[in-house]
């Protein structure tokens, strides 16, 4: 009997252990539902170390990659954005996307809306297109 006690013990806390796992990973997953956001995606920062000298660069990469949904000021309104491209100029996204989910964002995309890039640009290029989305939304 005693033994048995102890199991169910046991049990119950690997149960909410687990359940708290969970409520932490739908808590995050929630705010970004459909993006993939691995864990600590949130906090990577840009490793583009001199952000003036990379913005000629990031606008022409821009123009070629995002201008046709996100409009040429990044503000949804290009001719293939049928009106579901976002805003990236909003305020509330300042908080929202910090450099590392602006990363994750653009790198794993959200289909089938937003395309994904890691296949077509490198890490590098997606930093650098942070840091212009960045200059971007300076209110
Ligand atoms: C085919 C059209 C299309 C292209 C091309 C495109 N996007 Fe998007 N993008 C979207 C749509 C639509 C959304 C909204 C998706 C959603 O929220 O489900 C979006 C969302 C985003 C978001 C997330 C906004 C937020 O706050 O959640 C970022 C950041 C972004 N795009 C950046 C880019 C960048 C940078 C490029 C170029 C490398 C790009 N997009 C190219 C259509 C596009």
């Amino acid at each position: 009997m005693k033994k048995e006690g102890c199991i169910r013990l046991v049990a119950a806390s690997l149960f909410f252990t687990g359940l708290f796992a969970f409520t932490l990973g739908t808590g995050l997953s929630a705010q970004y539902a459909g993006w993939t956001i691995p864990e600590g995606g949130k906090d990577e920062k840009s490793p583009i170390a001199s952000p003036p000298a990379v913005s000629a660069k990031g606008k022409a990469l821009f123009g070629t990659n995002c201008q046709k949904c996100h409009g040429p000021a990044g503000q949804g309104d290009g001719p293939d954005s049928n009106g579901a491209a976002a805003d990236l100029t909003d305020e509330f996204r300042i908080e929202l996307n910090p450099e590392g989910v602006l990363h994750h964002k653009v790198w794993n995309g959200h289909p089938p809306e937003m395309p994904a890039f890691k296949s077509t640009l490198t890490k590098e290029e997606v930093w650098t297109l942070v840091e212009y989305l960045k200059a971007l939304r300076q209110p």
